[in-house]
């Protein structure tokens, strides 16, 4: 059943920043957030290990939010469709990583689920222009993929603004995401640059109330974006 898609500012904590062993309550703080976001990593595409299809089936089915699925893996063209057939509402993987990243996303888009790609830090903005129509979000990384806690990085912003700009040109209403780094000293600056869904994994999950720390990150990113 196709989900209702919540509006812009959204907010998708990453449980990358979770405790694992207490998946379900970590899920059931982030209740009031937009989508949970999954880091799925091979420690092949980075050097870094999480989860596979088996326990992001079970975060699926006790996540009160839908699943927003973020694949850091070699081979997606082989892997992506089974996260979609396990219902995700989105799963993203890296341009980098796919043979065929438009007939993928095509799968995708068939199975049911949003289909996302992302691209890291060092990789051109432009390297999506021609294919942004073929996709429902687009995942501008603000850090190297791996890990979760490290510093936002400014630099990706012009590359964010001029995809936005390019979509616009295009009349595409595809999602620009963001991710890594992410707190309230740094969603301002990547809203003000046209991120309209922003992944947040130690600012709401090291946070005392997370709920309040989804709300704070909500607002602030509401105002940046109002001020454009
Ligand atoms: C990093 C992951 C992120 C990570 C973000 O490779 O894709 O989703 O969880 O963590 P913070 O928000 O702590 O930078
Ligand atoms: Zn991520």
């Amino acid at each position: 059943m196709p989900i209702e898609l919540p509006d812009a500012p959204r907010i998708n904590p990453s449980i990358l920043a979770a405790d694992f062993v207490n998946m379900q309550a970590e899920l059931a703080r982030i209740a009031s957030a937009d989508f949970a976001h999954v880091d799925v990593m091979d420690n092949h595409f980075v050097p870094n290990l999480t989860f596979g299809p088996q326990m992001v089936e079970r975060i699926q089915a006790t996540s009160p939010i839908p699943l927003d699925v973020h694949l850091m893996i070699t081979d997606p063209d082989r892997w992506a469709p089974g996260y979609a057939e396990i219902g995700a509402a989105s799963v993203t993987f890296h341009l980098e990583a796919a043979a065929e990243p438009v007939a993928l996303a095509r799968r995708l888009r068939g199975i049911g689920a949003r289909a996302g790609v992302a691209i890291k830090p060092e990789t051109p903005g432009e390297s999506l222009y021609d294919i942004l129509d073929e996709f429902d979000q687009i995942l501008v990384m603000t850090v190297e993929p791996g890990f979760g806690g490290q510093g936002f990085r400014s630099d990706t912003m012009p590359k964010l603004r001029a995809l936005v700009q390019e979509a616009a040109r295009r009349g595409s209403d595809v999602w620009f995401q963001v991710d890594g780094g992410i707190s309230d000293r740094t969603i301002a600056e990547a809203a003000e640059a046209g991120a309209d869904t922003f992944v947040a994994g130690s600012a709401v999950y090291g946070a005392d109330d997370v709920e309040a720390a989804v709300t704070r990150l909500r607002d602030l990113a509401r105002a940046a974006s109002l001020d454009e």
